[in-house]
C-alpha cells in the first residue's frame, strides 16, 4: 500500500474514533458498543507502530477520552482554594519567618512550629462531606470556581465515602491532592507527559468508567469550609484526618525553627527519587490555628504558610538563535531558542535570557554551549555558559537600539531607588502604536484574572490580529463572527461558542477592569486597591482630568510609581480612545463592600509609632476586617490618629493643627470591643 493510502486509512479511522467520542461524552449517546470502540482504538495504535510518520492531534494515541471539562458544571468554593507563595533558597525561607514574626510581633528568638508537608505535585481537589456523607467533590479551576468531578473522584478508593466517627463535622469541605504513583504511571506512560497530566486528565474524564481505570490516589492534608471543629493546630488536623480514615502523607513533621526546616528539607529532597510519587517540595504551615487566623491572607495565598521548592533540573543544550520578544509594558526580552533538550520530563526549546545587562554580564552569544535550568513553574533560563566549548569565530551578541516590532527608539530607566539604570530596555512607543506590544495587551486583557475570556488564548490572539479582526481592546466585542467562520480552523459550534464567552463577559467588576488594561505596575492587588478606593469606573475614568492625582496618594499601598505610571497612562491619546469605546461597550460594576457593618465603619485611621504586641500591618488587616479604613497622609479626610511608642511628631502635628482626634492604642481596642 502506498503512505498516502495508509494516511488516508489512519485519518479515516482517527475521525470515526471522534465522531464516536463526540457521541459518547457529549451526547451520551454511545453509537458503537464499548468492544468496537476499542478494537477501533487498537487499529490506530498498530498502525502508528506500523508506519511512523503517522501522527494527528486527535489520535488516542496523544488523547484520552474526548475534550472534557465543557460539560462539567461550575461550582463555587465555600471558602476559595488559594496557593501558596514559593521559596527557592534558605534566604526565602528567612523571609518568610521574619514577616510572620513583624506581622505578630513576636520576639526574634521565638521559635515557631511549623507543621512540614511534602508538596504532592498533583491535582487539588475539594471534598464536601454532609453528616457524613461524601457529597461533592470539585477540582480547584480558577480557586474561586471549579468543577463538579464528584462522579470520578468516588471511583478514588482513598476518598471515603461514608464517615462515621462521632467527633467528624457535620459539615467540612476537606482539602487535598489526587495524584498517580510513578509506579502506575510506568504503565500509561506513552499517553501523558508526566504523572501530573495523567492524573489530571483522567479525573476530567466525562465518563467515571474512564476514571476508574486509573489508578489514583488522594492524600488529605486542609479545609477548607468546616462547621463546628474544635481542633487547633494543624499537626492535631492530620490525626484527626487519619482517624476519620483519609490517607495522609506519612512524611509529615512537626518542626521548629527554620534551621531545622532546611534539614528536613535537605534530608528529604535526597529521598525523592525513593518516594513512591512526585514531590516538588515541601509545605511549611504555621501549626497553630489561632496564629493562622491572626496572619490571614495576601492577595491569594496565607501568610501562614509557603512551599520551599527542591532545587531545579539542568540540562545542557546550544544556543540557536536569540531573538528579542516585547512584552505588554514594552520591555524588550532576549529569548535563547536552544536545540531542544529534556529537563526534568518536559521538552525545553526556549530559555529566558531576562534583559540585556544578564546578556552582557555572561557575555552570552549565538552558538554557545548553555545549562539550562527550569524549575517548577518558573520559565526555563541560561544559568551559565561553557566557554571551552565556544567556536573562535563566535561573535559578541549586539542588543538591539531599536525596538524589533516598531522601529522607536529603546531606553532604560532610571531607577530612583537604586539610582542605577534599569536592567530592562523598552520600547519608547507608548501602548497601541507598537504592533508587539498591542498584541500583547490584548493577551493580557483576556487573560484569565483580567476579562477570562474562555477559549480566547493566545494563540486566537495572534491570529485575529494577524487577519485584522482585532487591533484594540474593545475590538474583541465587535467581532465579525461571520468572518471567523471562514478561518481555518473555525465552525459553527466553535464561533457561537466564543460568542457565548465574550458576551458573557460583558460585565465585569472594577477591580478586574482596572487589571485589564494592563497599566505598568497595577497588577492584581494595586487594582484592588484602586477599585476599592475608586468605588465606581465614574471616578475612575475622571482620573484623566485629574492631573495631580493627589488622592491617589492616601491609599495604603500606592505609592508614587503606581502613581506616575497611571498619569503616563491617562496621558496617551490612544489609551483615552480605548477607554471612552470599552465604557461604551461594557458594564463596568461598581464596588460594593462586603463587610461594611463593621464598627469602624466610615472612620478612617492612621497609624503614627510603634504598637505594642501588635504590627501595623496586623493593625491594618484589624481596621480593614471591621470596615475601617487606612490612610497614609494626615489630611482633612482622617479621622482618627492613633498613636503608638515614639510617634512621628511632623504628623501628630499636622494632626493636631487639622483638629483630628489622637487616640492611644487602648483608645482604640476600646473602640473595637464594641463589637463583642
Ligand atoms: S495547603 C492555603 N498543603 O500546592 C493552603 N497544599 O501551590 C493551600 N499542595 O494547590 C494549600 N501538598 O495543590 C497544601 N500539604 C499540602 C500540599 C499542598 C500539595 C498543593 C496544592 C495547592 C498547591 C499550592
Amino acid at each position: 500500500m502506498k503512505n498516502s493510502s495508509i494516511k488516508n486509512e489512519y485519518l479515516k479511522k482517527i475521525k470515526l474514533l471522534h465522531k464516536y467520542n463526540k457521541a459518547y461524552f457529549d451526547k451520551s449517546r454511545p453509537l458503537i458498543t464499548d468492544q468496537e470502540f476499542d478494537r477501533l482504538k487498537k487499529q490506530v495504535f498498530e498502525l502508528e507502530k506500523k508506519y511512523k510518520f503517522l501522527d494527528h492531534k486527535k489520535s488516542p494515541s496523544r488523547t484520552i477520552g474526548f475534550s472534557p471539562s465543557k460539560n462539567f458544571k461550575k461550582v463555587k468554593h465555600s471558602v476559595p482554594m488559594l496557593s501558596l507563595s514559593n521559596a527557592f533558597n534558605e534566604k526565602d525561607l528567612l523571609n518568610f519567618e521574619k514577616k510572620i514574626i513583624n506581622f505578630l510581633s513576636l520576639s526574634k528568638l521565638e521559635e515557631i512550629e511549623y507543621s512540614a508537608e511534602p508538596k504532592i505535585d498533583g491535582i487539588s481537589t475539594s471534598l464536601i462531606y454532609k453528616n457524613g456523607f461524601f457529597v461533592q467533590g470539585l477540582s480547584r479551576g480558577d480557586g474561586k470556581e471549579g468543577e463538579d468531578i464528584t462522579e470520578n473522584l468516588k471511583t478514588i478508593k482513598d476518598i471515603p465515602k461514608v464517615i462515621k466517627a462521632k467527633n467528624f463535622p457535620s459539615e467540612i469541605d476537606i482539602r487535598g491532592e489526587v495524584f498517580i504513583q510513578n509506579d502506575d504511571f510506568k504503565n500509561i506512560s506513552e499517553k501523558f507527559a508526566n504523572p501530573r497530566n495523567a492524573a489530571s486528565g483522567s479525573l476530567r474524564q466525562k465518563d467515571s468508567k474512564v476514571s476508574s481505570k486509573i489508578p489514583l490516589k488522594f492524600i488529605a492534608y486542609n479545609y477548607g469550609y468546616v462547621k463546628n471543629m474544635k481542633i487547633n493546630s494543624q499537626s492535631a488536623f492530620l490525626k484527626h484526618l487519619e482517624s476519620w480514615g483519609f490517607k495522609v502523607n506519612k512524611f509529615n513533621a512537626v518542626i521548629k525553627g527554620v534551621n531545622n526546616l532546611i534539614l528536613n528539607h535537605k534530608i528529604l529532597e535526597k529521598k525523592r527519587k525513593e518516594i513512591e510519587f512526585d514531590i516538588d517540595g515541601i509545605v511549611y504551615k504555621v501549626n497553630n490555628f489561632d496564629l493562622q487566623k491572626r496572619l490571614g491572607f495576601v492577595a491569594n495565598a496565607p501568610r501562614w504558610a509557603i512551599a520551599h521548592k527542591f532545587s531545579a533540573n539542568n540540562s545542557v543544550s546550544t544556543i540557536l538563535n536569540i531573538e528579542i520578544q516585547i512584552g505588554r509594558t514594552g520591555a524588550l526580552t532576549p529569548v535563547a531558542k536552544i536545540k531542544p533538550v529534556n529537563i526534568g520530563g518536559v521538552l525545553v526549546s526556549n530559555a529566558t535570557l531576562h534583559n540585556e545587562d544578564e546578556i552582557l554580564r555572561k557575555d552570552i552569544r549565538i552558538g554557545d554551549t548553555v545549562t539550562v535550568e527550569r524549575a517548577g513553574d518558573v520559565i526555563p533560563h541560561v544559568i551559565s555558559v561553557d566557554i571551552k566549548k565556544r567556536k573562535k569565530d563566535s561573535k559578541k551578541f549586539i542588543f538591539p537600539k531599536n525596538c524589533p516590532s516598531c522601529g522607536s527608539l529603546t531606553v532604560k530607566d532610571f531607577n530612583e531607588i537604586t539610582k542605577k539604570l534599569d536592567a530592562v530596555r523598552r520600547c519608547t512607543s507608548e501602548g497601541f502604536e507598537c504592533e508587539k506590544i498591542a498584541i500583547e495587551k490584548i493577551k493580557h486583557f483576556v487573560s484569565k484574572e483580567a476579562f477570562n475570556i474562555d477559549g480566547f488564548g493566545k494563540k486566537i490572539v495572534e491570529n485575529f490580529w494577524k487577519t485584522k479582526l482585532i487591533k484594540l481592546p474593545y475590538d474583541i466585542f465587535k467581532l465579525d463572527y461571520e468572518k471567523i467562520k471562514k478561518l481555518e480552523g473555525w465552525g459553527k459550534l466553535s464561533v457561537s461558542n466564543l460568542k457565548y464567552s465574550i458576551d458573557s463577559k460583558r460585565s465585569i467588576s472594577l477591580d478586574k477592569f482596572i487589571y485589564s488594561l494592563g497599566i505598568r505596575h497595577i497588577g492584581l492587588e494595586n487594582a484592588k486597591l484602586l477599585a476599592k478606593h475608586l468605588k465606581s469606573s465614574d471616578n475612575f475614568f475622571k482620573l484623566s482630568k485629574d492631573k495631580n492625582m493627589m488622592e491617589l496618594s492616601n491609599i495604603d499601598g500606592i505609592g508614587e510609581t503606581q502613581i506616575k505610571s497611571i498619569k503616563n497612562f491617562f496621558s496617551n491619546k490612544a489609551n483615552l480612545e480605548v477607554l471612552l469605546e470599552l465604557k461604551k461597550t461594557l458594564k463596568i460594576n461598581n464596588v460594593v463592600s462586603i463587610n461594611q457593618t463593621g464598627v469602624l465603619k466610615n472612620k478612617t485611621f492612621m497609624l503614627t509609632g510603634k504598637l505594642q504586641g501588635m504590627s501595623r500591618a496586623e493593625a491594618k488587616s484589624i481596621i480593614e476586617q471591621n470596615s475601617g479604613k487606612i490612610i497614609s497622609n494626615v489630611n482633612k479626610k482622617l479621622d482618627y490618629l492613633i498613636i503608638g511608642e515614639k510617634p512621628t511628631m511632623r504628623k501628630v502635628n499636622n494632626a493636631k493643627e487639622l483638629n483630628i482626634k489622637l487616640i492611644t492604642q487602648e483608645e482604640w481596642a476600646k473602640m473595637l470591643d464594641m463589637t463583642s
